[in-house]
Order: C-alpha cells, then sequence, then structure tokens
C-alpha cells in the first residue's frame, strides 16, 4: 500500500513579533498563507523496516536537508507512532520543490504531509485535535501546514483559526541559494529591538484586507517584524526588495525569517511578467504561485 500527501509552503502576510517569553519563544501574531508551491511525501509499506528517501528540484540543494534521525519528517513519523503505541515503520519519500531554510516552512509542510500519509498508512485514524497537539510539538509552523488557507496564528503560531479570505493572490518568489538560520534571526530580532513589547502587533486591519480580496489594500498593510533583522544580516535582501517593486510588484516582502523574497501582484498575468523583468535582471530563480492552496490532502496512492 501507498499514500501520497502533498503539503504546500507558507508566507507570513503579517508577522508581528514581541518580547521573547520565558520559554525563548516569541509571541507572535501570524497571517498564515499557503501557496501553490509544495513539496509530496509518500508513504509505502512494501517492505518491512524505516527508509527516508529524498528527490529534489534541480536547483535545491539536497545536501542542506538530512535524511536521518535530525529530518523533521523522521520526528513526526515517532511522535505519531509514540501516540498510538506502534513502531514507526513506512518508506517515506520527500519530493522537494520548497526551498530550504527558505522561511517558507518546506520542513513543517513535510512534516505534516509526513502526519498524514502515515495516519493513513497505518490506518491509525488519529482525531485532527490529537494531530494538530503532534504537529505543534513537532513546531511552531507545522499546525497551519495541516490547515493551509488562509490563517490566523498566535501563541508562539502554533495555535491556528482559518480565516475569511475572498481574494486570489499572485505572489512572485525569488528563493536565495544560501539559506537562513530561523532562530539566528530571532536572535537578531532581539539585538535590535531589545524593547519590544511583550505582545504583538495585531493583524485586524490586514485581516479585514484580505477579507475584501483587494490586492492593493493588502499590499499596504504587509508586515514582517522579522525583515528589519533578516536585511541586516543579508543587505542584498533589501536591494532584491527595492528592484522587485521597482519592476512594479505591488509590495515586495521578506517571507518569514527569510531569505525567500516575495512580490504581491495584481493578477496573474501581472505575476509572470514581474517573473520575466526579475530574470532578466540576472535572478536565476524566480517562482510564480497563487494562494490560498490547501493543507495537507492526499492526491494519490493505493491507500483503499
Ligand atoms: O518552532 P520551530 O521549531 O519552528 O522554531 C524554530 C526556532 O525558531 C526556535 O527554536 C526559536 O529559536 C525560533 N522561534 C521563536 N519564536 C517563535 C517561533 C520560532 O523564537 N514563535
Amino acid at each position: 500500500m501507498n499514500v501520497t500527501v502533498r503539503a504546500a509552503a507558507k508566507i507570513n502576510l503579517h508577522l508581528g513579533v514581541g518580547a521573547p517569553r520565558g520559554d525563548g519563544f516569541h509571541p507572535l501574531t501570524s497571517v498564515y498563507q499557503a501557496i501553490g508551491l509544495c513539496d509530496d511525501v509518500t508513504a509505502s509499506d512494501d517492505e518491512s523496516g524505516w527508509d527516508l528517501r529524498l528527490q529534489v528540484s534541480d536547483w535545491i540543494d539536497a545536501g542542506a536537508v538530512p535524511v536521518d534521525s535530525g529530518n523533521i519528517v523522521t520526528r513526526a513519523a515517532s511522535l505519531l507512532a509514540r501516540h498510538h503505541g506502534i513502531a514507526s515503520d513506512g518508506h517515506l519519500l520527500i519530493e522537494k520543490a520548497i526551498p530550504v531554510a527558505g522561511g517558507l516552512a518546506g520542513g513543517s509542510a513535510d512534516a505534516a504531509a509526513a502526519l498524514v500519509a502515515l495516519d493513513r498508512l497505518w490506518d491509525a485514524q488519529t482525531s485532527d485535535e490529537d494531530l494538530l497537539a503532534i504537529a505543534a510539538e513537532l513546531g511552531s509552523d507545522v499546525p497551519f501546514a495541516l490547515l493551509g488557507g488562509t490563517a490566523l496564528g498566535t501563541g508562539r503560531g502554533e495555535l491556528v483559526t482559518p480565516l475569511a479570505d475572498a481574494g486570489t493572490w499572485w505572489w512572485v518568489l525569488v528563493p536565495s541559494l544560501e539559506g537562513m538560520s530561523t532562530p539566528e534571526v530571532y536572535r537578531h530580532f532581539d539585538k535590535l529591538f531589545p524593547d519590544a513589547s511583550p505582545t504583538p502587533p495585531p493583524a485586524d486591519e490586514l485581516i479585514a484586507a484580505v477579507a475584501s480580496g483587494e490586492p492593493h489594500r493588502l499590499a499596504r498593510l504587509l508586515r514582517n517584524d522579522l525583515q528589519a533583522a533578516a536585511i541586516d544580516l543579508r543587505p542584498d535582501l533589501g536591494l532584491l526588495l527595492d528592484e522587485g517593486e521597482e519592476e512594479g510588484a505591488l509590495r515586495g516582502l521578506v517571507s518569514g525569517s527569510g531569505p525567500t523574497c516575495v512580490f504581491l501582484c495584481e493578477s496573474a498575468d501581472h505575476a509572470r511578467d514581474l517573473a520575466g523583468a526579475l530574470m532578466r535582471r540576472g535572478h536565476g530563480i524566480v517562482l510564480v504561485a497563487n494562494g490560498a492552496v490547501a493543507g495537507a490532502h492526499i492526491v494519490g496512492g493505493n491507500h483503499g
């Protein structure tokens, strides 16, 4: 038997960050959107034992992804198996199109996809509530990767609530060949903003803009509190955002902790034009994706 599950990359339309909590995590007000740039995870039990394999798009550095117990998918399998008191058996294949360490929650997408795939493979019938709790244990962005769509994230980002979204939002993405470390960007945020409020900035106006479906309105309200820290560590990102806006993007934004930069466009045609312009400026990898798309869901297999 085998089952294939697809999970999407996320961008943060609003990432409000507060001063670190006692446990070291930062309180967030995050508006997540799942976009059509996806990893697929296939789980099969054709042979016994545990095995993890990886296939990546040709522009992704496969060496940056661990295929041992350090992979979040292996941790996802162990937690789900422990929850049900069973052995963590299965062959997993990750087919990766989401950039690694890119601020797009690609690892979280893989973890969410693995949870859904193994739940089906093992016929474990985990409740949604338990799946979300296991996801939260794996990482702050993993519950959203299960949910998809457009959603509000609070706590450290793991408490997710779906939001009304009237738009089809078109994005141009420029990944970077060199990833960034999320903890390092958060540490740099603390250094730059030692007086940050313990309460993260709210997202009410942006949430209303998402519900309106109006891209110019949303563009004005996009916000990422980690952007200054990411650009301070990687000044090239600031130049890239300027380039995208010069070429006509409604707004450019660093995605999450970076380094991927995303540019909001008015329409599919506008996104394709902007992507072409950025490629002519010498950016090798430029992607177009729209949102919001579904969270982790089964797309194939012979799972019955
Ligand atoms: O939850 P996750 O494992 O994705 O977090 C990775 C790292 O990012 C954490 O160890 C922490 O350094 C930082 N982080 C944070 N506050 C959050 C989420 C992540 O400081 N809300």
